[in-house]
């Protein structure tokens, strides 16, 4: 039978290993999302993005704002999806898309970006 204290050292390790898992997101390169990721992207985009960045509502910026540049060069690549992982502001983890990967997520904000006139190529990080 487990003792109550390796029980906790069990829990205790569970929980450092959650911990971790939310640090750590899987995003991929920009450069590196497949053509099958990208399609995905784009359909999350047009069916769930579009609602707070097509018009720009909420304090959210539209598609195509000239501000979407600057964002990239200032933060880059993986850190903006991080943010839309992870949540910001009025925006809701995965811009509301739960079940959505990581990569999937990379993919939208890739396609959005490209869709928004931003300059991808200059993008490293
Ligand atoms: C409910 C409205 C809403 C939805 C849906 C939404 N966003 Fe956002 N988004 C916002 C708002 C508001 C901000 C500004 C957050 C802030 O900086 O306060 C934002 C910011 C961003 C940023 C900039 C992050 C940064 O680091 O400043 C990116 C990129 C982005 N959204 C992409 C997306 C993508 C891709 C989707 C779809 C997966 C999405 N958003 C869905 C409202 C939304």
């Amino acid at each position: 039978m487990l003792s109550m204290r390796s029980v906790i050292g069990v829990i205790g390790g569970a929980m450092l290993a959650m911990g971790a898992a939310q640090a750590e997101y899987d995003i991929p390169k920009v450069t590196d999302i497949d053509e099958v990721t990208r399609g995905e992207g784009k359909s999350i985009v047009d069916s769930a993005c579009i609602r707070c960045h097509g018009a720009g509502v909420m304090g959210a910026q539209g598609k195509g704002a000239p501000g979407w540049q600057h964002l990239v060069d200032a933060r880059g690549f993986e850190t903006l999806t991080r943010n839309v992982i992870r949540g910001r502001g009025a925006m809701p983890a995965r811009g509301g898309v739960s079940d959505a990967s990581d990569a999937q997520i990379a993919a939208a904000v890739r396609y959005f970006l490209e869709t928004s006139d931003v300059d991808l190529e200059a993008v490293e990080h």
